[in-house]
């Protein structure tokens, strides 16, 4: 195998030295990744930022709130199933300490606070004809609150865990799960739609089905990569119903400005990017992955559901045409670029060498991928919103750059692309919390969390971002 790879990296070799010269023997990411050069402020164009432009700090209802008991997660962990062993127990305790959190998100100069509606919470039983009472006053005071701080909610209805009466019954699988969902979107936009004008279906889809239905890491821990689509395909046909629902009974402008309720998905967006460009294999399987991963989800979107990929939903017996033009915005959650290289006769590497700096869950700082995926999605013509942004890092060293490195990547996007509306950044996370399979390593928090105490401490990075924010909104 070493022989086959070096004899390709020979004649990948020569045809470089022949296009390019000496160093084109050098892949040239490694070469970016070693001459790259630490972001400043200055490269932040404040100009860009519109006066309503949402600035926020993420969290979402069982990373945050703690004791999610109903859901499908929280028996997950009790059955052993993340690496640490560790169990989300009372996370980041948000449940009874978003009032304080909030006056954190306003000291940072925030005006938009991304939270998710733990669906297990609010219908612990399979009946969903009556929402917890508890639940619901719960939410009733958590929107309250932010009101009361002119912090306006991004609500997500769909974060990864699931009520586990819902999992248990296999409702994804089978498709029930689309009444369900859409049941639960009518009665939040209903409830809350008075206070929320952002809604965000589903967090990242292709996680969510390809963790639980073919990794097998997320509950309910299945490896059949055609129940995995199956799901994919009903959390489109979800988004359609939910989408409609929240239209229909969300008809109050919160905050003013106009807008009722703009409806989008969050999805996970990485550039899929080859290691070594003069090869032709790399190159190929790069830019199919790179369109498969980050844009099936909107091309779907764009035509409805064609009859076509039914066969791959065995739940669904005809087309959902009401799944097409159903985003106001797409939530771009970004946090990395994935380098692939194919070893024959099929050997996918990927980060063939792991430089660059790196967050502890081993990601590597780039901003650049930022302006990439926004490139790639601004195609479909709905503004855009950066839903996720952030770094897993306890020492705080990467963060602060981080930041800028990334606002600066998307001022040069909004400067170069004038019609495409970027409606705002959401840094992921305001505080430490519970990383799903990963438990409470990696630390994503603009505040440190001590999970012995619950004792929240800023990081100084949470400054660095509370000046930029400040001085974006001329808060200064
Ligand atoms: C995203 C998830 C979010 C959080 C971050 C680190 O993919 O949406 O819940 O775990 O990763």
């Amino acid at each position: 195998m070493w022989n086959t790879c070096g004899i390709r990296w020979g004649v990948v070799c020569l045809l470089g030295l022949v296009a390019g010269g000496l160093t084109s023997c050098v892949p040239p990411i490694v070469i970016d990744v070693l001459t790259g050069t630490r972001p400043t402020v200055d490269a932040i164009d404040f100009t860009a930022f519109g006066e309503s432009f949402l600035w926020g700090a993420g969290s979402s209802s069982h990373q945050h709130e703690g004791n999610d008991i109903h859901s499908d997660w929280w028996a997950w962990e009790l059955d052993g199933h993340t690496k640490t062993g560790e169990t989300s127990g009372l996370a980041a305790d948000f449940w009874n300490r978003y009032e304080e959190d909030l006056d954190r998100a306003q000291s940072l100069n925030l005006n938009t606070f991304r939270i998710s509606l733990s669906w297990a919470r609010l219908f612990p039983e399979p009946d969903m004809s009556a929402p917890d009472e508890e639940a619901v006053a719960g939410y009733d005071a958590m929107f309250a609150a932010m009101a009361a701080r002119n912090i306006r909610p991004m609500v997500t209805l769909h974060h990864f865990a699931m009520p586990k009466w819902l999992t248990d019954q296999n409702r994804w699988e089978t498709g029930a799960a689309i009444a369900d969902f859409e049941q639960f979107a009518r009665f939040a936009a209903q409830r809350w739609g008075k206070y929320v004008d952002w809604w965000i279906t589903i967090n990242e889809p292709q996680v969510f089905a390809l963790h639980g239905w073919w990794r097998g890491v997320f509950p309910p821990g299945k490896t059949d990569l055609g129940l995995g689509l199956s799901v994919f395909l009903n959390l489109m046909y979800a988004h359609g119903h939910a989408y409609h629902a929240i239209k229909e009974v969300d008809t109050v402008d919160a905050d003013g400005d106009g807008l009722a309720a703009e409806v989008g998905v969050a999805m996970l967006l990485v550039p899929i990017v080859p290691f070594y460009p003069w090869d032709l294999i790399d190159v190929v399987f790069a830019a199919v992955s790179n369109e498969l991963t980050n844009t099936v989800w909107f091309d779907i979107e764009q035509i409805g559901i064609p009859e076509v990929v039914v066969p791959f939903g065995p739940g669904l017996v005809e087309p959902y045409p009401d799944f097409k033009d159903t985003l106001d915005f797409i939530g771009v959650n970004y946090y990395s670029r994935q380098v692939v290289h194919i070893v024959p006769p099929f050997d996918l590497l990927f980060d063939p060498l792991p430089i660059g700096t790196r967050g502890t869950l081993g990601h590597e700082v780039y901003p650049e991928g930022l302006y990439d995926v926004m490139e790639q999605v601004a195609r479909y013509g709905v503004p855009l919103i950066v839903t996720e942004s952030g770094v897993a890092d306890d020492t705080d060293e990467l963060r602060a750059d981080h930041i800028i490195g990334h606002l600066a990547e998307l001022t040069r996007f909004v400067d170069d692309h004038p019609d495409v509306p970027v409606l705002g950044y959401v840094h992921w996370a305001l505080t430490d919390h519970f990383e799903w399979e990963n438990g409470f390593g990696p630390r994503f928090g603009l505040y440190e969390v001590d999970f012995a105490t619950l004792e929240r401490t800023p990081r100084p990075s949470s400054a660095v971002y509370a000046d930029i924010v400040a001085r974006a909104r001329g808060l200064e």
